[in-house]
């Protein structure tokens, strides 16, 4: 359903989106993941039409989104990062709005339809001044929907809302997923790997690397981190315990705590708590820490020479 090959963009001699490819098919949610500055919203824009491609070329439908750019923008819906919307308009004024600038053939219907689906049926005659941030993100989401387009792209939709509403958007994209092709941007590595089915982490106008989530986070990760939390305890015993299970690279004491690196394919835990215990230690808390997406970015572009 969308095709990028190549695509490139140049802000003067500043590659912005460099060299980028892959694929989104019918029925995915691809997730565009990374820092700012990373060339999301480039990318986005050079799909829905907004603007040229230096180089490469990306494909919606079988459609050239700039040569084409008019049948493209008849097939996707896009979200902004920033919503643009008219104050004194009512929500459902906006959305029809919308519907008869595309010139969808039941409008009325077709309004109705995406405002029931993004929950603000009962704000149809709420002024848009008055939304909340969270309620105006979801009626974007409607203007986005209302032609009822094959293919939805989402610019950090959840950008500067409460968790309520973040919980919500998300559910709606996810919902989207079933029967749209979805491209939706985040640098929030959690919500890339519960709202998506694939993953692309992009990095200085780069692809660093992609798949679905559970296989990317294996793929990146060096290995895991676990935080052992103990009782009273004789530090140099229990770095020595540690120091002889198998699969523990490194330990870091902090406080009565301890951060243990673990080689990947290694599970220590059990280990950890039989030795802790049969020391006459308790043990108060053993937990794997979560990779933060900067720890995931360092250990790519380490990895990598793309910096
Ligand atoms: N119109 C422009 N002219 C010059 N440089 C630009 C322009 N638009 C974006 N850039 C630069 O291109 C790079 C990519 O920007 P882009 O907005 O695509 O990133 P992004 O991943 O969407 O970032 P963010 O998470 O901050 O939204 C950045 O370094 C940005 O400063
Ligand atoms: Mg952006």
């Amino acid at each position: 359903m969308i095709e990028v090959r190549n695509l490139t963009k140049y802000y003067g001699n500043f590659a912005a989106v460099n060299d980028v490819s892959f694929d989104a098919h019918s029925g995915e949610i691809v997730g565009l993941l990374g820092p700012n500055g990373a060339g999301k919203t480039s990318t986005m824009r050079m799909l829905t039409g907004f603007m040229p491609p230096s180089g490469g070329y990306a494909k919606v439908a079988g459609y050239d989104t700039f040569k084409e750019s008019i049948e493209v923008r008849r097939r996707v819906g896009y979200l902004p990062e920033n919503v643009p919307v008219y104050p004194d308009m009512t929500v459902r004024d906006y959305v029809m709005f919308w519907a008869k600038l595309r010139r969808v053939a039941k409008p009325k219907q077709q309004v109705d339809a995406a405002l029931e689906r993004v929950q603000l049926t009962d704000r149809r005659n709420t002024l848009v001044r008055n939304l909340s941030k969270g309620l105006k993100q979801r009626l974007g989401l409607a203007q986005a929907l209302v032609h009822n387009p094959e293919v939805i792209i989402l610019d950090e939709p959840t950008i500067g809302i409460d968790p309520q509403q973040v919980i919500e958007v998300r559910n709606t994209v996810k919902e989207l997923g079933q029967d749209h092709t979805v491209l939706f941007s985040t640098h929030i590595l959690a919500e890339a790997e519960q709202v998506c089915d694939r993953i692309l982490i992009i990095n200085n106008g780069h692809i660093v690397a992609s798949g679905e989530p559970a296989a990317l986070r294996q793929q990146i990760q060096p290995g895991v981190q676990l935080y052992i939390l103990l009782g009273k305890h004789t530090p140099g015993k229990v770095q020595q315990l540690f120091k002889a299970i198998e699969g523990v690279k490194h330990i870091e004491q902090q406080g009565d705590g301890y951060v243990l690196d673990v080689e990947p394919g290694h599970d220590v835990r059990a280990d950890i708590a039989t030795q802790i215990v049969e020391a006459g230690y308790a043990l108060l808390e053993m937990r794997p820490l979560a990779m933060t997406l900067e720890d995931i970015f360092l250990n790519i572009i380490s990895d990598k020479d793309y910096a």
